[in-house]
């Protein structure tokens, strides 16, 4: 099992480049499944949740070849009697339902694994089911897989219950070959979902508003060849400018798009951290005095709940109590336990947690229970006096592209190491 060791306290300093959207890639590469034409993709992140996408479109008949940060896949949806997305795959990663649309588009026919929950909740997947139907399609749900079949997909008005960001690229990417145009209500507005209808619309579809929370698209017969260059990671971005602010340090983030991180740098000045848009990315300079916060996550333009553990751990350091409040998942506090025992002093009050800052932490070994939460953890063993040993650093490597290169670039003391299975 793969470890960090971090050594604390210390003050980052310097430049660190963004890589491309994990969760842009993810849907771009699903995408590449409603054509037979070669899609090549470039600023892909070389991250675990990116290797298993392609093995599920190679798996699924398709081609996927990856060299560096260049994927070129196609979709030729072979696709046997076999399930598409078999639960083996489908339960290391949730984002494998992307795969849902665009085979019921293309062949009229999908069966996919349910997902299932993660850490962070539940996770239904009803509005992307909704959705097909909505579509024409017909869903039956059987011993834990989903099957769609539809002769054609015709278009027409879908108004989602939830802004969900994976269900309106779902049923965007289904609405691109359906008969007739399709109007989609309620949409999330997550920056990658504008990327993908920019590939989409690069392949030939006829998409129009996303981003906003009315997509129309006109649906046509087939799609075509293209080339796409995936949106940095506002996420990953995110996380370095916070790494800034908790170690009183100064980092650039380049690559890092401005508008995707303005609810970020909105709260990072709030809590006295000097934040710059520069000419190549986003800069923020920590000063070690830290005003407490009042957070809610939102759908995009909120806060985002990826953020949310990252903005957890800066507040341990506030001069005061905060509060930050989870309201898109329901089960997103397991790092809470891990934070306090670095001596952070954190309460949960139902989907609220209360901060008392400002917390001395020091480093002990901690266990990472998610993507996000992973990262949280190394801010704060970033910011503890002392080692601090994050274990299961393998959520780490999901969605975050040689995170201690990166954070030794900018003067940490970070080192990956195999330890036994602890019995
Ligand atoms: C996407 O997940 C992201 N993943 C998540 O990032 C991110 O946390 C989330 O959006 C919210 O921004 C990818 O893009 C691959 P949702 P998704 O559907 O699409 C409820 C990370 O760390 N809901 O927008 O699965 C759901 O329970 C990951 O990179 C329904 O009720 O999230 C949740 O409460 C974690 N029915 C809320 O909507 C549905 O059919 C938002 O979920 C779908 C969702």
């Amino acid at each position: 099992m793969e470890k960090f060791s971090i050594e604390g306290p210390v003050r980052l300093h310097g430049k660190v480049a963004a890589s491309g959207a994990k969760n842009a890639a993810l849907p771009a590469l699903a995408a590449t499944l409603l054509s037979d034409e070669k899609v090549e993709l470039t600023r892909v992140p070389a991250v675990r949740d990116i290797r298993t996408m392609c093995r599920l479109l190679e798996h699924l008949g398709g081609e996927c070849e990856s060299e560096g940060h260049r994927v070129v896949a196609s979709g030729s949806c072979v696709g046997g009697d076999q399930p598409d997305a078999p639960y083996e795959l489908v339960k290391t990663m949730r984002a494998s339902i992307l795969v849902l649309g665009p085979l019921l588009a293309r062949r009229g026919r999908a069966t996919v694994s349910l997902p299932g929950g993660c850490a962070i909740g539940v996770r239904p997947i009803d509005e992307h089911l909704r959705g097909m139907e909505a579509l024409g399609a017909e869903v039956e749900l059987s011993e834990g897989y989903v099957t769609a079949r539809a002769d054609r997909l015709v278009g027409t008005r879908f108004r989602f219950h939830v802004p969900s960001v994976t269900g309106t690229e779902n049923v965007m990417m289904a609405a691109t070959l359906a008969q007739g145009s399709t109007r989609l209500e309620n949409c999330a507005r997550e920056a990658e979902i504008a990327d993908l209808a920019e590939l989409l619309n690069a392949m030939g579809a006829k998409i129009s508003g996303a981003g906003g929370d009315v997509i129309e698209i006109e649906g046509v017969d087939a799609l075509h060849h293209a080339r796409h260059e995936v949106i940095p990671d506002r996420i990953e971005a995110g996380t370095y400018l916070i790494a800034a602010a908790i170690t009183g340090g100064d980092v650039e983030v380049e690559g890092a798009r401005w508008r995707d991180l303005e609810a970020l740098t909105a709260e990072l000045e709030a809590a006295g951290v000097r934040v710059e848009r520069t000419a190549s990315g986003v800069r923020a300079v920590g000063n070690g005095e830290l005003a407490p916060t009042r957070v809610e996550t939102a759908p995009h333009p909120g806060f985002p709940t990826d953020l949310q553990a990252q903005w957890m751990a800066l507040m341990t350091q506030a001069e005061g109590t905060s509060s930050l409040r989870e309201s898109v998942f329901e089960n997103r506090f397991q790092h809470v336990a891990e934070l306090n025992r670095l001596g952070a002093d954190v309460q949960i009050d139902g989907r609220t947690a209360v901060i008392h800052g400002k917390r001395a932490l020091s480093g002990t070994g901690v266990m990472a229970t998610d993507l996000r939460a992973s990262a949280c953890l190394v801010l704060a063993g970033l910011a503890a006096e002392g080692t601090t040993v994050v274990d299961r650093i393998y959520h780490l490597d999901r969605g975050y592209e040689a995170m201690e290169s990166k954070l030794h670039s900018l003067g940490a003391q970070v080192e990956r190491f195999s330890a036994p299975m602890e019995v």
